[in-house]
């Protein structure tokens, strides 16, 4: 009996997620560098906190077929995923954008977004990602490039980065529960490889390209206003490459819409309304 107790309490024990423990190393022109690795920073993106969903059915014979006629609503993203089995690995590009503070926006306030590429979130609550996040703080903005692996809050990588700055991240899943996220200055030739073991596990049935409002203290920070900007990018599904190009599209909503994602060709492009 005592036996049969400790074998429960084992199992559903490893059905807990574990720790989420990261290790980095620093890559300048491909030679590895010593670098002091980043705080866990007091910021979390989280998964889709989805509002509602609309399905335009086309009747259109010439584009019946093409899968993109899924728009979601959302109270934190806003971009484009594509869905599935398996993911494996997605890659994104980007610039880091001048945030503003909205009309309303106090001057005391310090309104935030973070745009990012991950696998998973979509559908379920594990979330492996890697990417960019910029505040307004005083006068000037801020910006940080991150990983994040569910439940563990953000980590600040340590990678320089500026606004303007062009970043490429790619974030593989090596095992449901183990990842590489590599995030690259492709100005600088500088980049960050972070590894992590640990967290939620993966299903690995989603991969997106997109830009949140992420949360502090459990409350979603104020929602900085931006410059129409875009994400490139593929994904890799069951070993095949897939573009945005047939990504069911997310707009973020709150009180009203605040950003909204279209495609052109294969780019996603996100506007703030
Ligand atoms: C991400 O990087 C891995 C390892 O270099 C590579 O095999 C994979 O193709 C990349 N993924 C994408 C979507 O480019
Ligand atoms: C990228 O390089 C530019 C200069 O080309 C530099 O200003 C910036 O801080 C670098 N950012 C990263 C991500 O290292």
């Amino acid at each position: 009996m005592k036996f049969a107790a400790a074998l429960v309490a084992l199992i559903s024990a490893s059905l807990v997620s574990s720790e989420v423990v990261w290790s980095f190393k620093k890559f300048q022109d491909g030679v590895e560098v010593d670098f002091e690795e980043g705080p866990v920073t007091q910021f979390q993106s989280q998964a889709l906190q989805k509002v509602s969903e609309a399905r335009r059915k086309r009747i259109d014979s010439r584009i019946a077929g093409r899968a993109t006629d899924a728009t979601v609503t959302s109270t934190n993203w806003c971009g484009a995923a594509v869905t599935g089995t398996t993911f494996s690995s997605i890659s994104g590009s980007w610039v880091i954008p001048a945030i503003t503070r909205r009309s309303g926006q106090s001057t005391s306030s310090e309104p935030a977004l973070s745009q990012w590429v991950g696998i998973d979130g979509f559908s379920n609550d594990a979330l492996i990602q890697g990417g960019t996040l910029s505040q307004l703080v005083g006068g000037g903005q801020q910006n940080v490039a991150w990983t994040e692996m569910l439940p563990a809050a953000s980590r600040d990588t340590s990678l320089t980065v500026g606004t303007g700055d062009h970043i490429t991240v790619n974030v593989t899943a090596t095992g449901t529960t183990s990842g590489t996220v590599t995030l690259q200055n492709t100005s600088r030739g500088t980049s960050i490889v972070g590894t992590v073991s640990g967290g939620s596990r993966l299903s690995q049935n989603s991969a997106e390209w997109i830009l949140e409002d992420f949360e502090q203290g459990s409350s979603l920070v104020a929602f900085a206003g931006f410059p129409t900007s875009t994400f490139t990018g593929t994904a890799i599904r069951s070993g095949t490459s897939v573009s945005p190009s047939t990504a069911t599209l997310i707009n973020l909503v709150q009180s009203s819409t605040l950003c909204s994602a279209t495609l052109s060709g294969s780019t996603v492009e996100v506007a703030d309304n």
